[in-house]
């Protein structure tokens, strides 16, 4: 039985959404408030989904335990409380999308996700804007 075992976390971080090869009219169209140069930031709402088969000894598809504690290690440790243009070196060159982030956020779970199992990222930037993506 193939089963889909899921995780909430959050963290807060802050970002801005810009292209420094364009001109400064071109950012302001494009990317809005999310261009302020001050930086602003979200909570961010994030579920991480495991799909895999039921182990027939635990019964389980995944530990939570161990789940939760991978989501600390690689994701909340890193960008909780972060400015992630500034702090965070996977978006020194990455604009900070909710896109580009739960793209960083699959490539950073996925080494420690067992082969046979599929890994899917839903992030919430804000209420009603969020983002899937399963690799
Ligand atoms: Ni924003």
């Amino acid at each position: 039985m193939t089963v889909t075992v899921s995780r909430k976390a959050h963290f807060n971080a802050a970002h801005r959404l810009y292209r420094p090869d364009w001109a400064d009219e071109k950012n302001e169209e494009i990317f809005g408030k999310c261009n302020n140069p001050l930086y602003h930031g979200h909570n961010y709402e994030l579920i991480v989904h495991i799909t895999g088969e039921i182990d027939s000894s635990t019964g389980y598809v995944m530990d939570m335990k161990v789940l939760k504690d991978l989501i600390k290690a690689e994701v909340e440790d890193a960008f909780d409380h972060k400015n992630l243009n500034e702090q965070v070196p996977e978006f020194a060159n990455l604009n900070p999308t909710a896109e580009n982030i739960a793209v960083v956020i699959w490539n950073k779970l996925r080494p420690h996700i067992s082969a046979d199992q599929q890994l899917e990222v839903t992030l919430f930037e804000t209420p009603r804007n969020y983002v899937h993506y399963k690799g």
